[in-house]
């Protein structure tokens, strides 16, 4: 039977997989974008370094990324790293303010971002979110500011842009630097105006799962010439020129065959808007039909990506979201809760900070992402429409099974 035959197969709950029925997909279908740009055009810009015998440490393909993502952000610097994670690590050891401790973050965000804060050094003090955008609250941002407030982060959410001109406002006001977590927004405009020249400096990722596919990477833009400079030797054992040593060291070098990846991507990336699109509409069209689910819509007034497919399930929809998910992931639909736990919720082994997060509390049990990328195709995402369709109406059998 193919794939997708198996959902109109299913006439009872006993069908499901969770109790023991076929899944609809054998090949599990994620939330991974797992672009895979014209493998020839890899190669063509394999060629640039391969050709001069220059591997790493800034050679002929990550000077030529840079330049060109320079380019496409609308600003003076680019600076390519090894990934995202070290890209803020070290945007945020050079920007934080001298003797002070604490970076201000929402707590529903990425899930390694406490620990990007730690091993800069730093604490992380979790402020809430808006409830309409899911994204750092410029008011709640500006009630956590204190005497030992270092850095702000102004971080996207994966659908749309956070408040970037309420975030300056408050960075401006407190004297506060704003350093932007982008790498969920590499592609979007705020106001018209693509991202990559807010605050002091803006951090992307090049991972295999996002929008540019660099199979690992990151890379930090800026306007401002010192920092660009600075994060260059930090992100090469802190080296300026053979043997001199002027700031603190690391290796966080973006190779070769990554840049030559992401450079494929880059090409690639009008033609990969346009089908993230057309599975964005197919989810539109599908979901409308389910209103105990709303879809997050992208403002599509700006410019954006279309990547990431997030859904909340309103108090009418039957079940709970594990449940839901349990069945989900049970068919081969890696559906996933969106930033769950946040971030104050989690154990760690680093002090971490915040006051009353209830919105944030509330918040992180209702959403979940659904499959999207380049292995999804659109008949996939009807047959995970049936499924969510499945499950609410027969929720009361699933209910009292699961
Ligand atoms: C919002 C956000 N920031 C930072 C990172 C870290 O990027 P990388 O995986 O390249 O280290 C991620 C990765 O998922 C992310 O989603």
């Amino acid at each position: 039977m193919l794939d997708n035959e198996l959902i109109a197969a299913k006439r009872s709950v006993d069908d499901l997989a969770v109790f023991g029925g076929s899944p609809i997909f054998a090949r599990p279908r994620s939330t991974s974008n797992l672009v895979r740009p014209n493998f020839d055009s890899f190669l063509e810009y394999s060629r640039l370094f391969f050709n001069e015998h220059r591997y790493t440490n800034g050679g002929p393909a990550v000077q030529l990324l840079e330049k060109r993502l320079a380019d496409f952000h609308g600003v003076k610097h680019c600076v390519a790293l090894a990934n995202g994670f070290w890209t803020l690590v070290i945007a945020m050891r050079c920007l934080a303010l001298p003797g002070r401790r604490e970076v201000i973050m929402p707590s529903l965000t990425y899930r390694r971002l406490a620990d990007v804060t730690a091993w800069a050094g730093f604490t992380p003090r979790f402020c809430e979110v808006d409830e309409h955008s899911l994204a750092i609250s410029p008011d709640s941002a500006a009630a956590c500011i204190n005497s030992d407030t270092a850095l702000l982060m102004g971080v996207h959410p994966i659908v749309n842009c956070c408040d970037v001109h309420g975030l300056e406002d408050v960075s401006e006001r407190s004297g506060i630097p704003l350093l932007f977590d982008t790498v969920e927004s590499n592609y979007e405009t705020y106001l018209g105006v693509r991202v990559g020249g807010f605050g002091k400096a803006e951090c992307f990722s090049l991972h295999a799962s996002k929008l540019l596919n660099g199979f690992e990477g990151g890379y930090l833009t800026t306007n401002d010439d010192e920092l660009a400079e600075r994060v260059g030797y930090m992100r090469g054992f802190g080296f300026k020129g053979q043997d001199t040593v002027i700031d603190l060291g690391n290796n966080a070098k973006l190779n070769e065959v990554h840049a030559s990846m992401a450079l494929a991507a880059l090409d690639d990336l009008p033609d990969q808007v346009r089908r993230n699109e057309s599975r964005y509409r197919c989810y539109q069209r599908l979901l409308a039909d389910i209103p105990e689910l709303r879809l997050l819509e992208f403002d599509e007034r700006e410019e954006t990506s279309f990547k990431n497919i997030v859904v909340e399930l309103r108090d009418s929809w039957p079940i709970t979201r594990a449940a839901t998910l349990r069945i989900l992931n049970s068919e081969g639909v890696f559906a996933r809760a969106y930033y769950a736990p946040a971030l104050h919720q989690k154990k760690t082994s680093y002090e971490t900070r915040f006051g009353d997060l209830s919105l944030t509390d509330k918040l992180v049990e209702r959403f979940l992402n659904l499959p999207c990328g380049e292995l999804v195709s659109l008949n996939d995402i009807e047959h995970t429409v049936l499924l969510l369709k499945f499950i609410r109406d027969h929720a009361d059998a699933v209910g009292a099974r699961i």
